[in-house]
């Protein structure tokens, strides 16, 4: 009983401090800083969820959902919902879905790119307002988000890319892609993300770019994307974007 309204006790603060957030974000920044929210409502949310290690800050998936939806003009943060789409689920290839991902992957890809080591032009300017907060924040919004499913499109690959998937290619020294991205696409939290329904043009562009050097965040993807030809890329991109 007792958790039950300390729970309902939480949620409504959460939406509070959301409502407050969405505030601070579309203009009454001057009444609520979205620097500083609301802070009455944190020593309450502190007693109900104690810290995972002392010290260390909380993560606040509604705080990340309001940034991941609204930006914050403030501090030059774009609204990630223009190209990624509601909950993560973008309308097209050239932007990536992000709903389900794994968070440490998801927040890791975000320092790399204000760090460089993921070197694309417009996530670079996007992460580069971001604290190390907000990555945290968005990223627990987005894993909790729906997986978005998608098709094979080409059935001339799809038994090159499956036997890829699943076997590697032995003679070339390929490892299977289902020993770290798992048999269904689902990914290992949280070292390992979350390939099924990706979009195929996306993860094409991203092997290609471990093989050209441009992202340089995993040696062991580099190693991997190194021994793949164009063709067997597509193959692969293609048979995980129907994968679930
Ligand atoms: C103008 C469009 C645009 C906006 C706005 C945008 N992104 Fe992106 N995002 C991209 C593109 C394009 C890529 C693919 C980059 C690449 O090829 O490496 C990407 C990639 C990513 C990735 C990597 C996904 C993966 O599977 O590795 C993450 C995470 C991400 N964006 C998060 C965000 C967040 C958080 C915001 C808001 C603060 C945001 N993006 C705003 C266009 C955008
Ligand atoms: C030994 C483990 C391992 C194996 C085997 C592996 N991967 Fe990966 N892969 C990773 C890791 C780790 C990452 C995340 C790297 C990072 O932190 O940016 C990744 C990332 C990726 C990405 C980028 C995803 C995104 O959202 O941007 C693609 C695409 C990918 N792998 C494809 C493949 C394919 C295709 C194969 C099989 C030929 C494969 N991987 C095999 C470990 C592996």
């Amino acid at each position: 009983m007792r958790q039950t309204s300390q729970i309902s006790k939480l949620t409504s603060v959460s939406a509070s401090l959301a409502a407050s957030l969405f505030l601070a974000m579309t203009g009454f920044s001057g009444v609520v800083s979205a620097a500083d929210p609301a802070p009455a409502a944190a020593p309450m949310a502190e007693a109900a969820t104690k810290p995972v290690v002392p010290g260390k800050p909380k993560v606040d998936p509604a705080a990340g959902e309001a940034l991941y939806s609204n930006g914050d003009a403030s501090r030059g943060v774009t609204a990630c919902i223009t190209c990624h789409g509601p909950k993560g689920q973008s309308a097209i290839a050239t932007w990536p879905k992000l709903s389900a991902q794994h968070a440490a992957y998801t927040a890791k890809q975000l320092k790399n790119f204000k760090e460089g080591t993921r070197a694309n032009p417009i996530m670079m300017g996007m992460a580069a307002a971001l604290t190390d907060q907000d990555m945290n924040n968005i990223a627990a919004y987005l894993v909790s988000q729906p997986v978005s499913q998608g098709v094979a499109q080409n059935k001339d690959t799809i038994a090159l890319g499956q036997s890829i998937y699943r076997g590697g290619i032995a003679a070339k020294g390929v490892p299977a892609c289902a020993a770290c991205h798992g048999p269904t696409g689902a990914g290992i939290p949280s070292q390992y993300p979350r390939m099924g329904g990706q979009w195929a043009d996306y993860n094409t562009a991203q092997l290609l770019a471990f093989r050209e050097g441009t992202r340089k965040n995993s040696t062991q993807m580099t190693t991997i994307a190194t021994k793949l030809s164009d063709q067997e890329m597509k193959a692969v991109a293609d048979y995980m974007a129907g994968l679930h």
